[in-house]
């Protein structure tokens, strides 16, 4: 298909959709004329107990300080849940269905105050205050959402783990972020398979943690587990026993909410310092906006609470808006292909959230499942997370919206907060694979890789050349990295990383990452993180990883190895065990290839471009090799890929 094919807003979704072209028109040339005017405007969407009297005070020059509605105060767990009380204390917040059918809890507005009120109390009760580090290491369960918004109550900064990081991956960043209390499940449940959270949390606090006084433990499936005497403590009874009264914090707008790791193309991950008042501000303008979010909405976005977009779209986003949140604990096609569209069908959902991946595994493998239900609550459906090729945003828009649902695309990142690049669906038409345009107040540049400013059509480095409320203000003990990371690839711009085109009408393209992250089925994963986690096996000698195409995970991850004895056996196996225990299973690779030395220029750098052609048995075009040290290393490692092929 051409990548020119407009899909127009479906006649019966623009009819009633809350902002049409006109309108989206007008709030971009509010938010460009008078941005200050704007987003105090904007701000007006949260209740305060200090109405902030200024907007942005951000600067990307120097030492890089974003900062938004400076002298405002409110706190984000009161603008999610108390300030419905009296409107839509009865309504539905969150249902949360479990991975068995049966499995349904409904939590009311009330219901979800009073339960956050009681974590928050746990908390207090065991001396956790403003600034306390938490960490949540838990399913895919409603205490994951109570428990970011009890941190939020008392001013602690959550710092939400996947339940998919290895013990050593768990250990760095606990003890990055100096977490002082962890509140973890006995088990996860994924499929027929279980996770043993609690167990790979020991291992972590094993290996030396020492800012964390108390594990919480959640009974999730009931598996009785050793606890350590005075440090681990079981959250149930606890709750039970909390007050369900607990007054909250009044936060600045500049207190960070949370801190949230994310892969980067170097060293160690980042914690990512998300600040109360204008994150929170983003995620309610950008759920509003980008989902047409209105009242009777069943609003369901399948990430895991433990990634940016659970933090904007399962938690803060919709539940600031007053809407209801679906939370699945399950897997798409447990215990057979079609759940999901079962779990759409039961809980009538109107607005379906998900990752191209989960839409490539679906395309493939569902079996027809999608068409033998009637799909009928459905109005909008959305993809994050990588791009989306044209055919599966056809099949998403055909197969599960039936034509009759806009599919948003919507592009940002753990830095944004929320999304910065989406049709307003009302107003914008789609193209299969553009994330088409940046929403009000976005002020995006397209750079050349020496920093020049590509005007109208072009290819080159996204960038985004003013501050946004929702804006990432710092990395974690680390601003200089933060500053370096951002803003040093051209003064006076956000580098986001990835490349991007833009077309004749304006339109966006993203291309994907241009610096040295690898995108596995939406997880980024930082190549240097995975060459130094082989490195720590003695046996090798260096390593180079990169990332290919791959079918179903957008991006599949390949090691390239050279060991001290290239004899020994079962070096392959190691390299990526030393991967899954180091990061995680999900950065497991595709392949280990075991070569006689890499590629390297003659200043000794890696030259990854080169591999990843040969790692996709792309030979012809390989390049220049004039600048390799040694040029005949090329030969002899098409020769290693292709006699494993
Ligand atoms: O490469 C882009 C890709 O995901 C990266 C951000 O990853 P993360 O911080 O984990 O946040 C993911 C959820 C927001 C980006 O740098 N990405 C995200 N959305 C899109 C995308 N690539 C193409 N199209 C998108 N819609």
């Amino acid at each position: 298909m051409s990548e020119k094919e407009i899909f127009q807003t479906p006649p019966l979704f623009a009819a009633q959709a809350a902002v049409d072209g006109d309108r989206l028109r007008q709030m971009t040339e509010e938010a460009a004329r008078d941005p200050e005017r704007f987003w105090l405007g904007q701000a007006g969407r949260l209740d305060w107990t200090w109405r902030p009297t200024v907007a942005s005070g951000s600067s990307f020059a120097d030492d890089v300080s974003i900062r938004w509605f400076a002298d405002g105060r409110l706190n984000a767990s009161v603008n999610c849940l108390d300030r419905h009380l009296a409107e839509r204390g009865e309504q539905i917040a969150l249902i949360w269905q479990g991975q068995e059918a049966a499995q349904v809890e409904r939590l009311t507005y009330r219901a979800l105050h009073e339960r956050v009120c009681r974590m928050a109390n746990v908390l207090r009760g065991l001396g956790v205050g403003r600034g306390d580090r938490v960490a949540i290491h838990l399913p895919m369960v409603a205490e994951g959402v109570v428990a970011m918004l009890a941190c939020a109550r008392i001013g602690a900064l959550h710092v939400v783990l996947f339940g998919g990081f290895s013990a050593e991956g768990l250990a760095d960043r606990l003890n990055d972020s100096g977490a002082v209390v962890v509140i973890t499940a006995d088990e996860a449940r994924r499929g027929a398979k279980r996770i043993p959270l609690k167990s790979v949390m020991d291992e972590a606090l094993a290996r030396g943690v020492p800012s964390v006084r108390h594990v919480l433990v959640l009974a999730v499936t009931g598996l009785d587990l050793p606890m350590h005497d005075g440090r681990d403590l079981a959250l149930g009874p606890l709750l039970a026993e909390a007050s369900p009264d607990c007054p909250a914090a009044e936060m600045a707008a500049e207190d960070p909410l949370f801190l949230l790791y994310t892969s980067g193309s170097t060293g160690k991950p980042k914690g990512v310092v998300h600040a109360t008042g204008g994150y929170m501000v983003w995620a309610s303008f950008t759920h509003e906006l980008v989902f047409d979010h209105r009242a009777g909405d069943v609003f369901w976005c399948t990430a895991d609470i433990s990634w940016i977009t659970g933090h904007t779209y399962v938690v803060y986003g919709p539940l600031a808006n007053g809407g209801t949140v679906l939370l699945f604990e399950g897997l798409p096609s447990y215990p057979a292909p079609g759940r999901w569209w079962e779990v759409i069908e039961t809980h009538k959902v109107t607005t379906f959230y998900t990752a191209p991946t989960a839409i490539r595994s679906l395309m493939r493998d569902d079996g027809g499942t999608v068409e033998r239900h009637a799909l009928d609550s459905l109005r909008l459906l959305g993809s994050v997370g990588e791009p989306i090729s044209p055919d599966a945003w056809v099949w998403f828009h055909e197969a599960v919206g039936r034509g009759r649902c806009p599919v948003v695309d919507t592009w940002w990142q753990t830095e944004t907060g929320g999304i910065l690049i989406a049709p307003v669906p009302g107003a914008v038409p789609q193209k299969p694979g553009s994330a088409t345009l940046p929403l009000p107040g976005v002020e995006l540049a397209l750079l050349t890789d020496k920093g020049a400013v590509i005007e109208g059509v072009g290819e080159g480095c996204l960038c985004i050349a003013r501050s946004w409320p929702g804006q990432a203000r710092t990395i974690w003990g680390g601003h200089d990295r933060f500053r370096q990371t951002y803003f040093s690839f051209c003064p006076g711009y956000y580098f986001s990383g990835d490349g991007a085109r833009r077309d004749e009408d304006g339109y966006y393209w993203i291309t994907g990452r241009i610096d040295d992250v690898i995108n596995v089925s939406g997880h980024r994963i930082g190549t240097a993180e995975v060459e130094d986690v082989v490195a720590t096996d003695h046996r090798f000698v260096e390593c180079a990883a990169v990332g290919i195409p791959h079918d179903i995970k957008g991006q599949g991850l390949v090691v390239f190895a050279v060991a001290r004895d290239a004899a020994e056996p079962g070096l392959a196996d190691a390299a990526s065990l030393a991967v899954t225990r180091g990061i995680g299973r999900y950065a497991v690779p595709e392949r280990v290839y075991l070569v006689p030395d890499l590629p390297k220029t003659r200043s000794g750098k890696i030259v990854r471009r080169l591999l990843r052609k040969i790692a996709c048995h792309e030979l012809d075009g390989l390049g220049d090799l004039s600048t390799l040290a040694d040029a005949t290393i090329v030969g002899r490692l098409i020769a290693v890929v292709g006699s494993a092929k």
